[in-house]
């Protein structure tokens, strides 16, 4: 299941990483990297959640900066660290909920990903992970650390012009009825969130 997520993830971004190609060529000043999805960019949010949808045991990192398996579903960097360093930000995206990290950090980069998820409320709930609309009341609460760190002025200008990018919506379809009969999952159509929220 994680496989096949994590593989038409990676396709959605291999496009993401061509457009990048070409955004290097304008060299575009990026203050930072907003990333929302799940197992395919969550930099170990799950960690520090009760669920047993975690990657934080070998081989899981061993290719990591100190072979430490960080909560990544990979064995190194994921693609969303590889963008933060095509922008020359940084070589890795911290995760919010990481007590390690602290908004000096995320000032230049955050993941409120958290594997398993997906855009669906019922998705979330089948491994208690973060839902989306969990993920956007946080990206809230970091705007408001990122004003009274930065300044107001300098925290909208920091967020206007970075770049968010959510991957996510495979376990929407993965997780699903005939995946998972005795969790009784449906896929509700309108349930959605409403993205304009993004910008309040
Ligand atoms: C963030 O943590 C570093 C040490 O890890 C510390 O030096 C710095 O003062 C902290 N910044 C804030 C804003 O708390
Ligand atoms: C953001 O601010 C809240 C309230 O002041 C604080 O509890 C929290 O630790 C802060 N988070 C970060 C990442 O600095
Ligand atoms: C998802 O769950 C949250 C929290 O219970 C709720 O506020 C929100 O309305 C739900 N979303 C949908 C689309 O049902
Ligand atoms: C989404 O939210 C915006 C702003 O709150 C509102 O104007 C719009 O009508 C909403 N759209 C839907 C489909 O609910």
């Amino acid at each position: 299941m994680e496989f096949q997520s994590k593989l038409l993830a990676l396709c959605s971004l291999h496009i993401l990483c061509l457009l990048l190609f070409h955004l290097n060529k304008v060299s575009a000043k990026v203050p930072a990297i907003i990333v929302f999805g799940d197992s395919s960019v969550d930099a170990g949010n799950n960690n520090f959640i009760p669920t047993v949808a975690r990657s934080n045991f070998q081989p899981y990192g061993r290719d990591f900066q100190g072979g430490k398996a960080t909560g990544r579903f990979s064995n190194g960097r994921i693609p969303t660290d590889f963008i933060a360093e095509s922008f020359g930000i940084k070589e890795s995206v911290p995760a919010y909920l990481d007590p390690k990290y602290n908004i000096s950090d995320f000032a230049t980069g955050v993941s409120f990903a958290s594997a398993a998820t997906g855009y669906d409320n019922a998705t979330s709930d089948v491994l208690s992970v973060i839902p989306l609309w969990k993920q956007l009341e946080y990206y809230k609460d970091y705007q408001k650390n990122l004003s009274s760190y930065l300044g107001e002025a300098k925290a909208k200008e920091t967020i206007s012009e970075s770049v968010h990018l959510m991957s996510m919506g495979t376990n929407d379809f993965l997780e699903n009825y005939y995946t998972m009969p005795g969790k009784g999952i449906t896929i509700h159509t309108s349930t959605v969130p409403n993205f304009s929220c993004w910008n309040s």
